[in-house]
Protein backbone atom coordinates (compact mmCIF):
# COMPACT_ATOMS: atom_id res chain seq x y z
CA UNK A 1 0.00 0.00 0.00
CA UNK A 2 0.86 3.43 -0.63
CA UNK A 3 1.97 5.62 2.15
CA UNK A 4 1.46 8.96 0.50
CA UNK A 5 -1.40 10.94 -0.79
CA UNK A 6 -3.32 10.32 -3.91
CA UNK A 7 -1.06 11.70 -6.76
CA UNK A 8 -3.41 14.13 -7.74
CA UNK A 9 -1.22 16.58 -10.19
CA UNK A 10 -3.35 16.44 -13.07
CA UNK A 11 -5.98 17.67 -10.21
CA UNK A 12 -3.77 20.42 -9.46
CA UNK A 13 -5.13 24.16 -9.84
CA UNK A 14 -7.85 26.28 -9.74
CA UNK A 15 -9.89 24.25 -12.38
CA UNK A 16 -9.49 21.44 -9.87
CA UNK A 17 -10.63 22.96 -6.81
CA UNK A 18 -14.36 24.23 -9.45
CA UNK A 19 -14.60 20.21 -10.49
CA UNK A 20 -14.28 18.88 -6.69
CA UNK A 21 -16.62 21.13 -6.17
CA UNK A 22 -19.07 20.16 -8.94
CA UNK A 23 -18.46 16.69 -7.58
CA UNK A 24 -19.54 17.47 -3.69
CA UNK A 25 -22.05 19.61 -5.04
CA UNK A 26 -23.96 17.51 -7.29
CA UNK A 27 -23.25 13.85 -5.71
CA UNK A 28 -24.01 12.99 -2.03
CA UNK A 29 -22.00 9.77 0.25
CA UNK A 30 -23.49 6.82 0.25
CA UNK A 31 -23.06 2.94 0.53
CA UNK A 32 -22.60 0.52 -2.59
CA UNK A 33 -26.19 -1.35 -2.59
CA UNK A 34 -23.79 -4.50 -3.59
CA UNK A 35 -20.55 -3.20 -1.86
CA UNK A 36 -22.29 -1.77 1.45
CA UNK A 37 -18.48 -1.39 2.63
CA UNK A 38 -17.54 0.89 0.47
CA UNK A 39 -19.33 4.08 0.09
CA UNK A 40 -19.00 6.42 -2.53
CA UNK A 41 -20.17 10.22 -3.76
CA UNK A 42 -22.78 9.37 -6.20
CA UNK A 43 -26.04 11.40 -8.02
CA UNK A 44 -29.41 10.06 -8.43
CA UNK A 45 -30.37 11.25 -11.81
CA UNK A 46 -28.06 10.59 -14.65
CA UNK A 47 -29.53 13.04 -17.03
CA UNK A 48 -29.42 16.39 -15.34
CA UNK A 49 -25.87 15.75 -13.88
CA UNK A 50 -25.04 15.33 -17.84
CA UNK A 51 -26.82 19.09 -18.54
CA UNK A 52 -25.11 20.78 -15.01
CA UNK A 53 -21.63 19.17 -16.41
CA UNK A 54 -22.18 20.93 -19.78
CA UNK A 55 -23.04 24.03 -17.69
CA UNK A 56 -20.04 23.94 -15.64
CA UNK A 57 -17.54 23.56 -18.78
CA UNK A 58 -19.44 25.61 -21.47
CA UNK A 59 -19.51 23.04 -23.59
CA UNK A 60 -21.58 20.52 -25.49
CA UNK A 61 -20.43 17.06 -25.73
CA UNK A 62 -19.00 16.82 -22.35
CA UNK A 63 -18.38 13.45 -20.94
CA UNK A 64 -21.41 11.23 -19.67
CA UNK A 65 -21.01 11.45 -15.67
CA UNK A 66 -19.94 7.81 -15.44
CA UNK A 67 -17.90 8.71 -12.05
CA UNK A 68 -21.77 9.62 -10.68
CA UNK A 69 -22.83 6.18 -10.75
CA UNK A 70 -21.46 2.31 -9.31
CA UNK A 71 -21.75 0.27 -12.68
CA UNK A 72 -22.46 -3.38 -12.41
CA UNK A 73 -19.89 -4.70 -13.83
CA UNK A 74 -17.80 -2.60 -11.14
CA UNK A 75 -19.79 -3.21 -8.32
CA UNK A 76 -19.68 -7.06 -8.91
CA UNK A 77 -15.68 -6.72 -9.67
CA UNK A 78 -15.65 -4.98 -6.39
CA UNK A 79 -17.47 -7.99 -4.72
CA UNK A 80 -15.16 -10.11 -5.47
CA UNK A 81 -11.95 -8.53 -4.86
CA UNK A 82 -13.07 -8.11 -1.23
CA UNK A 83 -14.76 -11.72 -0.98
CA UNK A 84 -11.05 -13.28 -2.55
CA UNK A 85 -8.74 -11.16 -0.95
CA UNK A 86 -6.38 -13.62 -1.42
CA UNK A 87 -5.91 -13.43 -5.05
CA UNK A 88 -5.47 -9.57 -5.05
CA UNK A 89 -3.04 -9.48 -1.52
CA UNK A 90 0.45 -7.87 -1.81
CA UNK A 91 0.11 -7.85 -5.53
CA UNK A 92 0.81 -4.94 -7.56
CA UNK A 93 -3.03 -3.64 -9.27
CA UNK A 94 -4.35 -1.66 -11.94
CA UNK A 95 -7.79 -0.32 -12.30
CA UNK A 96 -8.51 0.60 -15.69
CA UNK A 97 -11.56 3.14 -16.49
CA UNK A 98 -11.54 3.18 -12.66
CA UNK A 99 -14.81 5.22 -12.45
CA UNK A 100 -15.51 6.80 -9.06
CA UNK A 101 -12.90 3.96 -7.68
CA UNK A 102 -14.60 1.17 -6.31
CA UNK A 103 -12.28 -1.67 -7.32
CA UNK A 104 -9.48 0.10 -6.62
CA UNK A 105 -11.14 1.03 -3.27
CA UNK A 106 -11.93 -2.77 -2.71
CA UNK A 107 -8.25 -3.76 -4.20
CA UNK A 108 -6.55 -1.62 -1.52
CA UNK A 109 -8.82 -3.04 0.98
CA UNK A 110 -8.27 -6.95 0.05
CA UNK A 111 -4.10 -5.90 0.58
CA UNK A 112 -2.65 -5.27 -3.02
CA UNK A 113 0.62 -4.28 -2.91
CA UNK A 114 0.22 -0.82 -4.93
CA UNK A 115 -3.01 0.20 -6.72
CA UNK A 116 -3.15 2.63 -9.70
CA UNK A 117 -6.69 4.33 -10.89
CA UNK A 118 -7.20 5.72 -14.18
CA UNK A 119 -8.98 7.27 -15.77
CA UNK A 120 -9.30 10.11 -18.65
CA UNK A 121 -12.32 11.90 -17.12
CA UNK A 122 -11.10 15.25 -14.83
CA UNK A 123 -14.11 14.65 -12.70
CA UNK A 124 -13.86 10.60 -12.27
CA UNK A 125 -10.12 11.92 -10.89
CA UNK A 126 -11.64 14.19 -8.49
CA UNK A 127 -14.37 11.69 -7.41
CA UNK A 128 -11.50 9.45 -7.30
CA UNK A 129 -9.73 11.52 -4.72
CA UNK A 130 -12.96 12.21 -2.94
CA UNK A 131 -13.64 8.54 -2.68
CA UNK A 132 -10.84 7.55 -1.73
CA UNK A 133 -10.44 10.01 1.58
CA UNK A 134 -13.89 9.20 2.29
CA UNK A 135 -13.38 5.12 2.43
CA UNK A 136 -9.63 5.86 4.58
CA UNK A 137 -7.65 4.07 1.79
CA UNK A 138 -5.00 5.67 -0.55
CA UNK A 139 -4.47 4.98 -4.21
CA UNK A 140 -2.68 6.64 -6.93
CA UNK A 141 -4.36 8.43 -9.89
CA UNK A 142 -3.44 8.98 -13.25
CA UNK A 143 -4.58 10.65 -16.21
CA UNK A 144 -2.69 8.06 -18.60
CA UNK A 145 -4.64 6.51 -21.53
CA UNK A 146 -3.45 2.90 -21.33
CA UNK A 147 -5.69 2.25 -24.88
CA UNK A 148 -2.58 4.14 -26.59
CA UNK A 149 0.40 4.35 -23.68
CA UNK A 150 2.12 1.36 -21.83
CA UNK A 151 0.85 0.01 -18.64
CA UNK A 152 3.31 -0.08 -15.79
CA UNK A 153 4.58 -3.20 -14.68
CA UNK A 154 1.52 -5.36 -12.78
CA UNK A 155 0.43 -8.25 -11.28
CA UNK A 156 -3.49 -7.62 -12.30
CA UNK A 157 -5.54 -6.04 -14.41
CA UNK A 158 -9.06 -4.99 -13.03
CA UNK A 159 -11.47 -4.21 -15.73
CA UNK A 160 -15.18 -3.01 -14.35
CA UNK A 161 -17.91 -2.30 -16.78
CA UNK A 162 -16.03 -1.28 -20.05
CA UNK A 163 -17.77 -3.20 -22.44
CA UNK A 164 -20.26 -1.00 -23.95
CA UNK A 165 -19.05 0.65 -26.93
CA UNK A 166 -17.38 -0.83 -30.30
CA UNK A 167 -14.54 1.22 -30.87
CA UNK A 168 -13.33 1.19 -26.73
CA UNK A 169 -14.10 -2.24 -26.47
CA UNK A 170 -11.58 -3.55 -29.25
CA UNK A 171 -8.93 -1.84 -27.88
CA UNK A 172 -9.58 -2.44 -24.13
CA UNK A 173 -9.61 -6.08 -25.46
CA UNK A 174 -6.12 -5.74 -26.84
CA UNK A 175 -4.98 -3.74 -24.15
CA UNK A 176 -6.13 -7.36 -21.69
CA UNK A 177 -4.68 -9.42 -24.51
CA UNK A 178 -0.78 -7.15 -24.04
CA UNK A 179 -1.48 -7.50 -19.98
CA UNK A 180 -1.80 -11.13 -19.80
CA UNK A 181 1.14 -12.04 -22.08
CA UNK A 182 3.14 -9.76 -20.06
CA UNK A 183 2.08 -12.32 -17.23
CA UNK A 184 -0.91 -10.18 -15.53
CA UNK A 185 -3.89 -11.56 -14.40
CA UNK A 186 -7.00 -9.60 -16.23
CA UNK A 187 -10.00 -9.74 -14.11
CA UNK A 188 -13.31 -8.51 -15.95
CA UNK A 189 -16.73 -7.30 -14.42
CA UNK A 190 -19.46 -7.05 -16.54
CA UNK A 191 -23.06 -7.09 -16.86
CA UNK A 192 -23.70 -9.11 -20.30
CA UNK A 193 -22.48 -5.94 -22.27
CA UNK A 194 -22.69 -6.44 -26.11
CA UNK A 195 -18.80 -6.35 -26.77
CA UNK A 196 -18.10 -8.24 -24.12
CA UNK A 197 -15.29 -10.62 -25.46
CA UNK A 198 -16.35 -13.92 -24.66
CA UNK A 199 -14.65 -16.25 -26.62
CA UNK A 200 -11.71 -15.35 -23.87
CA UNK A 201 -13.34 -15.60 -20.74
CA UNK A 202 -13.65 -18.08 -17.91
CA UNK A 203 -16.37 -17.56 -15.13
CA UNK A 204 -15.49 -17.16 -11.63
CA UNK A 205 -18.69 -15.46 -10.49
CA UNK A 206 -21.99 -14.45 -10.33
CA UNK A 207 -24.02 -12.00 -8.57
CA UNK A 208 -27.23 -10.03 -8.64
CA UNK A 209 -26.22 -6.77 -8.33
CA UNK A 210 -29.07 -4.20 -7.78
CA UNK A 211 -28.62 -0.77 -9.93
CA UNK A 212 -30.68 1.82 -10.70
CA UNK A 213 -33.52 2.86 -13.49
CA UNK A 214 -31.06 5.87 -14.38
CA UNK A 215 -28.51 4.15 -16.05
CA UNK A 216 -30.04 0.47 -16.49
CA UNK A 217 -33.09 -0.81 -18.01
CA UNK A 218 -33.56 -3.93 -14.90
CA UNK A 219 -33.66 -2.95 -11.21
CA UNK A 220 -31.21 -6.09 -10.68
CA UNK A 221 -28.25 -6.98 -13.20
CA UNK A 222 -26.97 -10.17 -13.25
CA UNK A 223 -23.24 -10.00 -13.53
CA UNK A 224 -20.41 -11.94 -13.46
CA UNK A 225 -16.44 -12.39 -12.79
CA UNK A 226 -14.56 -13.23 -15.40
CA UNK A 227 -10.57 -14.28 -15.82
CA UNK A 228 -9.25 -13.19 -19.56
CA UNK A 229 -7.27 -15.74 -20.65
CA UNK A 230 -4.62 -15.67 -23.69
C1 LIG B 1 -19.12 2.54 -17.34
S1 LIG B 1 -17.82 3.44 -16.56
C2 LIG B 1 -17.13 2.19 -15.48
C3 LIG B 1 -16.48 2.80 -14.27
C4 LIG B 1 -16.12 1.80 -13.14
N1 LIG B 1 -15.11 0.85 -13.59
C5 LIG B 1 -17.37 1.09 -12.63
O1 LIG B 1 -17.56 -0.10 -12.95
O2 LIG B 1 -18.19 1.73 -11.93
C6 LIG B 1 -16.57 3.59 -17.82
C7 LIG B 1 -15.45 4.58 -17.48
O3 LIG B 1 -14.41 4.47 -18.48
C8 LIG B 1 -13.72 5.70 -18.50
N2 LIG B 1 -12.83 5.66 -19.67
C9 LIG B 1 -13.19 5.60 -20.97
N3 LIG B 1 -12.08 5.51 -21.76
C10 LIG B 1 -11.00 5.50 -20.92
C11 LIG B 1 -9.58 5.42 -21.13
N4 LIG B 1 -9.07 5.33 -22.35
N5 LIG B 1 -8.77 5.44 -20.04
C12 LIG B 1 -9.30 5.54 -18.79
N6 LIG B 1 -10.63 5.63 -18.54
C13 LIG B 1 -11.48 5.61 -19.59
C14 LIG B 1 -14.86 6.70 -18.52
O4 LIG B 1 -14.44 8.00 -18.17
C15 LIG B 1 -15.81 6.05 -17.49
O5 LIG B 1 -15.60 6.59 -16.20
Amino acid sequence: MHHCCPRQSVNAGPAADAVRRFVLEHARLQPLPHVPEIQLYLADEAVPLWQKTEEELAEHGAPLPYWAFAWAGGQGLARYVLDHADVVKDRRVVVFAAGAGLEAIAAVKAGAASVTASEIDPFARSALALNAEANAVRYDITEADYLTEPLPAVDMLLLGDVFFEQPMSDRVNELAIRAAMAGAVVLVGDPGRSYLPRERLTQLAEYLVPTTRALEDADVKRTVVWRFDV
